[in-house]
């Protein structure tokens, strides 16, 4: 049974929050994915980034690439182990509105989510946000999506959220090579064939994970929405 009933009022589309926050830019990218999707199926879709604003560790992430990729990097360790909160700025669409599905798109770090979403779930704008509400999670990262998305699924839930699936992407390469592709990327902003000697895969989202976001979407959207949001038709056979 779709968790959005056919009692919402005629002319009244389902509302979708894409909530994240995103460094390099890919959960932007798979949650954009995932928003053409219920676009195309007649929903309303809003974007709800994440500012990190925290005056101990934003200034790192406020340029791309990194300034000093290492300690930019290596400096977020301790903070991410003891699992800190910092400051950061939200954007009205997190207050303002009141949404059907919530999207909530994780990038990795240090193993679990990154510090500006953690502060949003652990505060009390996430219950207002998610209280009763079916959420989805989107997690990107090198190579470490499990216990991101375990945190995230447990803190949404703890602001009276209702799970209702995920979807995880990792980047190509073992240990050694995935992260000196990731760190080659963060110090340059560049795809590079070869870092310290060795030759390293191409990090980040691919197309077609981005095209495995759009497969979950819809199924995620039949879900939660029931077929009838569907909007185009499929494409009539032609005679051969
Ligand atoms: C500070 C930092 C720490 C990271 N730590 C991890 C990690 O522990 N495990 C992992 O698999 N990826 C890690 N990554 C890689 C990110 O998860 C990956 O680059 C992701 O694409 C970032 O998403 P975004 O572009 O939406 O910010 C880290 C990235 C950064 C910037």
């Amino acid at each position: 049974m779709a968790d959005v009933t056919a009692d919402r009022p005629k002319g009244h589309p389902p509302q979708v929050l894409l909530l994240y926050y995103s460094y390099t830019g890919q959960s932007a990218k798979v949650l954009e994915a995932a928003g053409e999707v219920f676009r195309e199926r007649g929903c309303e879709v809003h974007s709800a980034p994440i500012e990190f604003t925290d005056p101990r560790y934003a200034e790192r992430f406020s340029r791309f690439p990194m300034r000093s990729v290492w300690p930019d990097f290596l400096g977020m360790l301790p903070a991410q182990t003891l699992r800190k909160t910092g400051d950061i700025r939200t954007p009205d669409e997190v207050r303002n509105g009141d949404y059907d599905l919530i999207c909530i798109g994780s990038p990795t770090w240090w193993r679990t989510v990154s510090m500006p979403l953690r502060t949003f779930l652990t505060s009390h704008e996430a219950r207002h946000l998610l209280e009763d509400k079916p959420f989805a999670v989107f997690v990107v990262c090198r190579r470490y999506w499990r216990e991101n998305l375990t945190a995230v699924r447990k803190l949404a839930e703890k602001k009276g959220g209702r799970y209702r699936g995920e979807i995880h992407f990792g980047y190509p390469g073992g240990q050694l090579r995935s992260m000196l592709s990731l760190t080659s990327y963060l110090g340059t902003g560049e795809y590079r064939d070869r870092s310290l000697g060795l030759r390293i895969p191409t990090t980040n989202v691919s197309r077609e994970q981005l095209e495995e976001t759009r497969r979950f979407s819809a199924k995620l959207a039949d879900r939660i929405f029931g077929k009838e949001t569907r909007t185009t038709e499929p494409s009539p056979v032609e005679p051969s």
